[in-house]
C-alpha cells in the first residue's frame, strides 16, 4: 500500500488595511474606556478597510498576490482556491470566485466557507482533503473578513472587539512528512440566539424596518459565548492531544482563534501551558474572525521551525468550533518576509458596479 499523501502549509501570507482603530478612537465614538477595553479584552487596536467600494474580497486578493509573490507560483499553478468569510462581499457571487478574478486564478474551482470565527479552520481541513485523495497539488485557503461592514458602532459591547483583515495559506503535499496530522469540527447550531445577525438573509431580507432596528448588524451576548467559547476551545485541544498521546511540553505553539485575551489564557492555563508558548496577535489586530488563526501564521512565521508541534483552535458563530494538530513543515526564519501592507488600498471595484 502507497503511504497516504499528507497535506502542509508551505506558505502564509497576511494583509492588514492601513487604517487603525485604537481605543482612543472609540472611547470618542461610544461610552467606553482604553483601560476598560485592554483589561476586558486584551485589544489596543484593530485594523478598518477604509475605501469606497472595497469589500472583503479586496484583502484577501492582497493576501493572495503576497502568497504568490512569496512563493514564486504563477496564478496558472493554483488548482483551488477556498475562501472562509462570515462577511462576503456579496449573497453571491461567491467571494473565492472574486479573489480568483482579482489575482487572475482562472478557470479553477473555487467556493467560500461560512463557520464564523471558526471558518479558517473549517476551510483548512476540508482543502486539506483534496491534497490528502491527491487530487490538487497546490491549494489556496484564505481567511478573510471585513468586520467593520457588520459591527454596529453605537454598541459598545461588541464594537471594540472586531477588526478587519485576511490572510492566507498554501497547501502543498507534505515535502517531509510535517503538516496536517489531525483536524476537529464541530457545531451546535443551538447556540445561534447567543451571536449572530439576523437580516439580510432568505429568513429575513433586508427591508426599511430591518435597517431601521439596527438588524443586520452582530448581534452577541457576551458573557454567555465567553463561557461556551472558553468550553469549547479546550474540548478540541484536550482531545486532540489525548489522541495524538501529545503532552503539553510537546507542545511548541498554541495558534488560538483571537477574540479575547482572556478566552485565550484560560485555555492555556487549562492544557498547562506557559503563555510564551502561545501566539497572540489580538492586541492590535483585534478579532479579524476567519482571519486571526493564519494572520497568527503570518506574524510569528520567522520563529517557526520544521517539526514544530502546533495546535490550532478556534470558537465563533454557529456555534461551531474546532481545532488542528499540525507539525510545521518548513523553517520560517529563512522566509523573506514581504510587506503584506500596501500604503494606500488599491481600488477593486469592479466596472458592474
Ligand atoms: C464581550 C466581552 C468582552 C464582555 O466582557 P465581560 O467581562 O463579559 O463584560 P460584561 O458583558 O459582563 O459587561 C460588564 C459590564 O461592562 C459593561 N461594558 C460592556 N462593554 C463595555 C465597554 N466597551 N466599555 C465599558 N463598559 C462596557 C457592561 O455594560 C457591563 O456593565 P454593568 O455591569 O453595569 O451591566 C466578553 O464577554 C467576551 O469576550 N465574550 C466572548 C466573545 C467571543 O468569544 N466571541 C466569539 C467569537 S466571535
Amino acid at each position: 500500500m502507497t503511504p497516504q499523501t499528507r497535506a502542509a502549509i508551505t506558505a502564509v501570507h497576511g494583509y492588514l488595511p492601513p487604517d487603525v482603530l485604537t481605543n482612543a478612537d472609540l472611547a470618542r465614538m461610544v461610552d467606553t474606556t482604553d483601560a476598560w477595553i485592554t483589561e476586558r479584552t486584551g485589544i489596543k487596536q484593530r485594523h478598518i478597510l477604509k475605501g469606497e467600494g472595497l469589500g472583503t474580497s479586496h484583502m484577501g486578493a492582497e493576501a493572495v498576490r503576497g502568497l504568490l509573490a512569496k512563493t514564486k507560483t504563477k496564478p496558472e499553478d493554483i488548482e483551488l482556491l477556498v475562501c472562509a468569510t462570515t462577511t462576503p462581499d456579496f449573497v453571491h457571487p461567491c467571494t473565492a470566485n472574486l479573489i480568483c478574478d482579482m489575482v487572475g486564478i482562472r478557470s479553477v474551482g473555487s467556493f467560500d466557507v461560512q463557520a464564523a470565527c471558526s471558518g479558517f479552520l473549517y476551510a483548512l481541513t476540508a482543502a486539506c482533503q483534496f491534497i490528502v485523495a491527491g487530487t490538487y497539488k497546490k491549494v489556496i485557503v484564505v481567511g478573510a473578513d471585513k468586520m467593520s461592514a457588520i459591527v454596529d458602532y453605537t454598541d459598545r459591547a461588541t464594537c471594540v472587539l472586531f477588526g478587519d483583515g485576511a490572510a492566507a495559506v498554501l497547501l502543498e503535499p507534505s515535502p517531509n512528512g510535517n503538516g496536517i496530522m489531525d483536524t476537529l469540527l464541530r457545531s451546535d447550531g443551538s447556540g445561534a440566539k447567543h451571536l449572530h445577525q439576523k437580516a439580510g438573509g432568505s429568513r429575513m431580507p433586508p427591508t426599511a424596518e430591518t435597517v431601521a432596528k439596527r438588524l443586520h448588524y452582530i448581534h452577541q451576548e457576551g458573557p454567555q459565548v465567553y463561557k461556551f467559547a472558553v468550553a469549547g476551545m479546550s474540548e478540541v485541544t484536550t482531545e486532540l492531544m489525548a489522541r495524538n498521546n501529545l503532552r503539553a511540553d510537546m507542545i511548541d505553539w498554541v495558534v488560538p482563534h483571537q477574540a479575547n485575551r482572556r478566552i485565550i489564557e484560560t485555555t492555556a492555563e487549562r492544557l498547562g501551558l506557559p503563555l510564551d508558548k502561545v501566539m497572540f496577535t489580538i492586541q492590535k489586530y483585534g478579532n479579524t474572525t476567519t482571519a486571526t488563526i493564519p494572520l497568527c501564521l503570518w506574524d510569528y512565521e520567522s520563529k517557526l521551525k520544521t517539526g514544530d508541534r502546533l495546535l490550532l483552535a478556534a470558537f465563533g458563530g454557529g456555534f461551531s468550533w474546532g481545532g488542528a494538530y499540525v507539525t510545521w513543515a518548513y523553517d520560517g526564519a529563512s522566509v523573506p518576509k514581504l510587506n503584506g501592507n500596501t500604503p494606500k488600498p488599491r481600488l477593486e471595484k469592479s466596472s458592474w458596479l
